[in-house]
């Protein structure tokens, strides 16, 4: 068994910030911030909470009533929550009036989450059954602004997809290695850390061994399948991913130019953004990959 994306959405909040807002107070450039990342544009929030973000990209699907009858499981992926408790899953239940039988998770695996959720979703799910999986952030409230190599990339904003079970098989894979040092937030400082070096190392070497031992797991071609979409952090991460799987960059798509980096929402944002250009067509093969904090990364083959 596996599931099956029905309906995408995503949210992103206005005003978009270009590179050039940064230049006022940080001792960067839009040449160095597009040149080495790929990133041209974000959005921060302004008025508008993690919460609001979540409830916006569920608005968005335009969920019927019978859709929403069927969801039994919602989850909310996302590492920039503050609200603990009560967790933003259950006030979306709560929030658009969904059956009270229902799981309702939030999880955090950082920029590897919404790819996790899609297995958990996979393991939950029933015939007959819906599930709603969403990806929400708010950087802009754990950024530290005077700290140039993280306040340039990261954006806030939320996708979400709508499920359902699939006769057709999915696939998982997923990899932790406890590292505390190379990104993290909370811990010694209320602001993001990272090492983008290290980061950037782990991205390209790690995530390729990973993507072709998932296709060789799987008994795929790297030409059989129709899009890597990855989560979007640098797209010299993709370009190398690409070149190293032997693939065109036609086979990566890619929105950080006009998003940045929105960790749990980045697949999301993306995979909406791709739907509504008519990108997909029924039976492409997908393989979506998430890497990040942890370190960790997690990785799924579906069908659209
Ligand atoms: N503007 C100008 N210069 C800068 C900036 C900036 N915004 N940021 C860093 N620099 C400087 C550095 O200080 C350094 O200067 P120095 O040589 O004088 O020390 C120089 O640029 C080179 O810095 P590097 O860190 O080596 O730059 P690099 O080419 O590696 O690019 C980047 C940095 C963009 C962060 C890259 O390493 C990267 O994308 N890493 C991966 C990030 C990622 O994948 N994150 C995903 C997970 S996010 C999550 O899980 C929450």
């Amino acid at each position: 068994m596996g599931i099956r994306i029905v309906k995408t959405s995503s949210y992103l909040p206005g005003p978009g910030v270009d590179n050039s807002y940064f230049e006022d107070f940080l001792d960067t450039s839009d040449s160095w911030i597009s040149s080495r990342t790929g990133i041209k544009n974000r959005y921060f929030a302004k008025d508008e909470d993690l919460f609001d973000l979540v409830e916006r990209s569920v608005k968005n699907l335009k969920l019927s009533q019978g859709e929403m009858d069927r969801v039994k499981t919602i989850i909310v992926a996302t590492c920039t929550s503050s609200y603990a408790i009560p967790n933003l899953a259950s006030r979306v239940q709560e929030n658009f009036n969904f059956a009270e039988d229902i799981y309702s998770l939030d999880i955090n695996m950082a920029c590897s989450s919404f790819v996790a959720g899609l297995k958990l979703i996979n393991g939950l799910i029933k015939e007959g059954e819906y599930a709603l999986l969403i990806g929400a952030e708010i950087f802009s409230q754990i950024i530290d602004f005077k700290d140039r190599n993280t306040a340039v990339l990261f954006g806030d904003g939320a996708g979400a997809v709508l499920l359902e079970y699939s006769s057709r098989e999915s696939y998982f894979i997923s990899g932790t290695r406890g590292n505390t040092e190379v990104l993290n937030c909370g811990h010694e400082s209320k602001f993001l850390y990272m090492n983008g070096k290290e980061v950037y190392r782990f991205g390209v070497s790690t995530m390729e061994k990973a993507i072709k031992g998932f296709m060789d797991k799987l008994d795929i071609n790297r030409d059989k399948v129709d899009y890597f979409i990855a989560h979007q952090a640098n797209i010299r991460i993709l370009e190398s991913l690409a070149k190293g799987l032997g693939v065109s960059m036609d086979k990566f798509p890619f929105n950080m130019d006009k998003v940045g980096n929105i960790s749990s929402a980045s697949i999301p944002v993306l995979l909406d953004q791709m739907n509504k250009e008519g990108k997909l067509k029924s039976g492409d093969k997908i393989i979506f990959l998430g890497f990040g904090a942890g370190l960790t990364w997690s990785l799924a083959y579906m069908k659209w």
